[in-house]
């Protein structure tokens, strides 16, 4: 039985890609968010992807429409009810995603599957909070979601193989590559990709070159579309913060210990893109580094 029903919580940078990609493949989608100025907030993101890809003429405005007319946005947990897929991409805490699997799990009907785009917390740790752990999955979409074609989906010990099955079909049919991954902190990505973000801010605090030439070395030195500091901002200090202080919490290995500097930036609210300053000012039409 392939999903038709969609549900996202949280209409933040990965919610709303999720959200996009689910309706421009035809499906039905519900988006949650906690109040109306984030409900405006996301669907305005929304709009904006779909606007970039009217301009770049990858659909229509007809289409535009057609797609935006797939998404409910409501401020009302209870409009998530009568889903087959619930995805919940809200703030990085254990403890927030598991209150809102623990409702979701009274309002849902016994075959909504449950899923978390959790970038580093653990899938078992928010199936052991709900009365459904084989209908618990990861499916951890990648920035930006309409972009970027991975989804790493994550089964646990206690993930059934129908589950398992139905979120990897799910990812395939919004037009994704998905890979199998087990329920370790930071997947497969992560795991790898983390440690490499850090390390480039350690250098950077040993002053082995500048921020713009690292950046640089790795773009041209080894083709990555972009390099570690604008990486960072892209994904966000605030966000690679969090994800570090989890995996190290989890591991207890240096390598994914954040450091000074990533916790200074984040103290000042240079989140990067997001908030306009992270290791680059944004303010401009190209971005210029700041003092570190
Ligand atoms: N939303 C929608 N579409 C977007 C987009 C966005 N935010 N940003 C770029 N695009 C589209 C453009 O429309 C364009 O489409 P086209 O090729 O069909 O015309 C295409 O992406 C390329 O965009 P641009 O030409 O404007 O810019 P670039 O060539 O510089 O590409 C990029 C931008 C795709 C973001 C590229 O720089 C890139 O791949 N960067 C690396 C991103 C990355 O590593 N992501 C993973 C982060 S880690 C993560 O998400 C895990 C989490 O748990 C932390």
């Amino acid at each position: 039985m392939s999903i038709q029903k969609v549900g996202v919580a949280g209409c933040g940078l990965m919610g709303s890609g999720i959200a996009e990609v689910a309706a421009r493949a035809e499906l039905d989608v519900v988006v949650r968010e906690v109040d109306e100025s984030s409900v405006k907030a996301g669907r305005g993101r929304i709009e904006k992807s779909l606007g970039r890809a009217v301009k770049k003429e990858k659909i229509s405005a007809e289409e535009r429409d057609e797609i935006l007319g797939r998404i409910r946005f409501t401020t009302e947990l209870e409009e998530l009810a009568d889903r087959d897929l619930v995805i919940e991409a809200v703030v990085e805490d254990l403890e927030i995603k598991n209150q809102l699997f623990q409702r979701l799990d009274e309002l849902c009907g016994a075959e909504t599957i449950f899923a978390s785009n959790t970038s580093s917390l653990t899938i078992t740790d928010m199936a052991a909070a709900v009365n459904r752990p084989d209908r618990v999955v990861g499916l951890h979409f990648f920035n930006p979601v309409p972009v970027m074609k991975l989804v790493e989906v994550v089964r646990t010990i206690a993930t059934s193989d129908e589950t398992f099955d139905r979120a990897f079909r799910f990812a395939r049919e919004v037009g994704k590559e998905p890979i199998a991954a087990r329920d370790n902190s930071g997947f497969v990505v992560n795991l790898l990709l983390v440690p490499y973000m850090l390390d480039a801010i350690r250098q950077l605090e040993r002053g082995v070159a500048s921020m713009t030439d690292m950046d640089k070395a790795m773009v041209l030195g080894c083709g990555y579309p972009m390099g570690p500091f604008t990486l960072c901002d892209f994904v966000g200090n605030d966000t690679t913060l969090r994800i570090a202080e989890i995996m190290f919490d989890e591991y207890r290995e240096e390598r994914y210990a954040p450091p000074p500097l990533l916790k200074r930036l984040v103290a000042m609210g240079r989140f990067g893109r997001k908030s306009g300053k992270g290791f680059y000012d944004y303010s401009g039409d190209e971005p210029v580094p700041l003092p570190v």
